[in-house]
């Protein structure tokens, strides 16, 4: 072509590659909204979808009375302490003032192990013998834990919980002791001056030793905690022997200390109206659904302070 005419043709074959273009590009949009508006129906969500029901765990009744008794005792200022499952006759009996053939040793049907002097803890008091031993003056502690007794019944578990306080220090009394158990009765129970009986009693490891009784009344086949007609017992406590105190290397003429044990399958029937014991082993969903507790905001002062 000549360059006149090539201009001319440059011309018209750029507007008809532009015509091409916008088709091409019009095309391409046309194909790409096709295809998101079928993504729009497509993947529509439907907000008026019930939920699938969320399964989650709950809180079984021991763990919140444990927490429940742990907290109370923590704000009056004891400190969690824990000690072995599987401990040796010395903690369990000898330092605890039940000598060999102490009567308490066989009322305990103890679980013993196969190695020499070995057991299952028959209570949380070997937990006072650990602390006291380590000399760590003044004491302040609570022991929440498992404990074992070869004993299987409508109201004896093998393996049941128990929560061991103690307290030593210069001045250690029995109003303290009293004023404790009392608070923590109070709280525990959410009743406001709780009839409360310190009746003499008998525990090798204690001297003067008591056990504790809580006003109720079982009218009618039912139990209501607090009525000032019946009496209930619910803990033993007392001032540690000096026995046990100069056990620890303790010097008793310095120190005195109280003491006390509950077990706390006892305090979760008597408070969340459980009558069968055994229940709290089976893995019963049913029964769980009905005992169990709403894990949100719920107050755990052990697993919150590790
Ligand atoms: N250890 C005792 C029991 O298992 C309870 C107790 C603890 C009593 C501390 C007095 C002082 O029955």
């Amino acid at each position: 072509m000549s360059k006149s005419e090539k201009a001319n043709a440059g011309k018209t074959l750029n507007i008809i590659k532009k015509e091409i273009e916008d088709h091409f590009l019009n095309k391409r949009q046309e194909i790409l909204d096709i295809e998101l508006n079928s993504k729009l129906i497509n993947e529509k969500i439907d907000i008026s979808l019930p939920v699938r029901p969320v399964k989650s765990g709950s809180i079984h009744p021991i763990t919140k009375t444990l927490d429940e008794i742990t907290s109370i005792l923590a704000s009056m200022g004891f400190e969690v302490k824990e000690g072995p499952h599987i401990e040796d006759e010395y903690n369990n009996f000898t330092a605890l003032n039940i000598s060999e053939n102490h009567p308490a040793r066989q009322d305990h049907d103890t679980f013993y192990l196969n190695k020499k002097n070995m057991l299952l803890r028959t209570h949380t008091s070997p937990v006072q013998i650990r602390v006291m031993s380590q000399k760590k003056l003044p004491i302040k502690i609570i022991a929440p834990g498992a404990t074992y007794r070869c004993d299987d019944d409508a109201t004896h578990s093998p393996m049941f919980h128990q929560v061991e306080g103690l307290l030593v220090d210069k001045n250690a009394n029995m109003a303290q002791l009293k004023s404790v158990i009392k608070i923590l009765l109070e709280k525990f129970f959410q009743i406001e001056n709780i009839p409360v009986r310190f009746r003499p009693s008998y525990f090798p490891f204690t001297e003067p030793s008591a056990e504790v009784d809580i006003g109720c009344s079982k009218k009618n086949n039912t139990l209501e905690i607090g009525k000032d007609e019946e009496w209930l017992e619910v803990l033993g406590c007392g001032m540690v022997n000096v026995k046990v105190l100069e056990n620890c290397g303790i010097d008793a003429e310095k120190y005195r200390g109280f003491a006390f044990g509950l077990g706390v399958e006892r305090f979760a029937m008597l408070k969340y109206g459980i009558n069968d014991l055994r229940m709290f082993y089976e893995n019963d969903l049913k029964w769980l659904k009905n005992y169990s507790f709403n894990p949100n905001g719920f107050p755990n002062i052990i697993r919150g302070l590790r």
